[in-house]
Order: C-alpha cells, then structure tokens, then sequence
C-alpha cells in the first residue's frame, strides 16, 4: 500500500463565516478612533513585545493580523535594517500599513510563509478572531525559526462579556494558550498586563511568551 501525501487539512469554518469577518475587518478600517493606526511608544504592551522578542537589527519579524501596523511601524522604527512584515485578512486594513513594512493578505490559519520564514513573530489582539485557534498558534510557532521568539497580546476568558464583542470572538484563559503553545515551543509562560507598567494589572489583558 503506498501513503498519499494529502495537503493540509484546513478545518472548515461555518461557510461564510471568514468572508463575513473579513468585510466587517474592512468596514472597521475607517474607525481611527477604535482601530487606530497609530500606539504610544510608551505603552507596556508595547514594551513588553520589544523586551521578549529580543534584538531584532537585520532581523525578519512578522505582525499576524497587524491591522493597519501600529506595533510593526514601531518595529521598523526601532529596527531600521530588520525585514518587518503585517499579516491581515482585511485588505483595507492594509492599505493603512506604512511603506517600508511589507504586507500580505491573508489568513493566520494558513499563512503564505515557508516553514522558519521569521526570526520573531507577533499577534496584538488579532487571536481573538481567528475562529481555528489551534491552526493559528500552530501557523505562526511554523513560520518562526528554532530558537526564535513569539508572542501574544490577547483577552482573558475570565473577564468575556466585559466588552461588547462580534459572535466569532473568543477570549482565552492563560493555561488554554500555554497548552497550545507548549504544543510547538520549549519555553512558555504568561503574565497579566495593564496598558501603563505603574499600573497594576485589572485582569483584562495577557501575554504569552514562547521561544520555539
Ligand atoms: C482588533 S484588530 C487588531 C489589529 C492589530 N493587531 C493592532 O493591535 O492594532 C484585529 C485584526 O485581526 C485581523 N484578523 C481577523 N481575523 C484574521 C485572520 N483570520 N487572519 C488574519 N488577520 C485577521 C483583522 O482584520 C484586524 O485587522
């Protein structure tokens, strides 16, 4: 008996379901006051990013559902020589993305990158709406080199319903993606974190931090 070599099997979201989250995505692009396309540089999460996924001069890092770039224009910013690249399923979230970073459409359950592509990888509250989770985690520890780094901003399970959200969104608990994590990647951990580093954390938003 020979074994086919079948192609990755995508699971299948409810039909329409991707399209449907990829025009509200595309809708929201015109919001700047709720999707900006900007961050102050002094926020922690911005920090913590920096911090965890280390030196990145001459590096290749890739933004999963980076909207319209806000943490990877910092990225290039501090990083003038390193290769930045934003993921988003919504096009018109792109088009925002400054010149210099370079962009793909796409889905981060299936990302258009070869195995190892990156030296780093990140995802600021784009998880959130993937619907696969596992297929997205899995996506982006691929894509990311032995030894590299990755990491995720996102919302606690424990605090859903806090904020109005569209019926696709999910929120997670911190074992919930350090298990699927830790399917990929030798160190993981995760911490409770507030926007401003003085100020202690309410419970609303968490990070995951991983090396492959
Ligand atoms: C709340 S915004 C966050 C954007 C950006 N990470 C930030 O912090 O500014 C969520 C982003 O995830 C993108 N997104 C949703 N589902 C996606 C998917 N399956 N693949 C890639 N991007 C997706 C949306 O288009 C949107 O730009």
């Amino acid at each position: 008996m020979s074994w086919l070599r079948l192609p990755a099997r995508r699971p299948r979201l409810t039909p329409g379901l991707e399209q449907r989250i990829r025009r509200s995505f595309d809708d929201a692009s015109r919001d700047e006051e709720h999707f900006p396309s900007t961050i102050d540089p002094r926020i922690y999460h911005v920090k913590l990013l920096m911090e965890h996924l280390g030196d990145l001069a001459g590096k290749r890092v890739l933004d999963v559902g980076c909207g319209k770039g806000r943490f990877a224009r910092l990225f290039q910013e501090r990083y003038p020589d390193a290769e930045v690249w934003g993921l988003d399923i919504s096009e018109e979230m792109l088009k925002f993305v400054p010149a210099g970073i370079h962009t793909r459409a796409g889905s981060m359950t299936a990302l258009p990158f070869e195995d190892a592509a990156f030296d780093a990888a990140y995802a600021t509250e784009s998880l959130e709406h993937a619907v696969e989770i596992d297929a997205a985690v899995r996506e982006m520890c691929r894509v990311v080199k032995p030894g590299g780094r990755i990491a995720i901003i996102d919302k606690n399970a424990e605090h859903f319903g806090r904020l109005k959200t569209p019926e696709w969104e999910k929120w997670f608990t911190r074992k919930e993606l350090e298990r699927l994590l830790a399917k990929h990647c030798r160190h993981v951990s995760s911490r409770f974190i507030s926007y401003w580093e003085d100020v202690e954390p309410d419970g609303l938003f968490l990070a995951w931090m991983a090396q492959k």
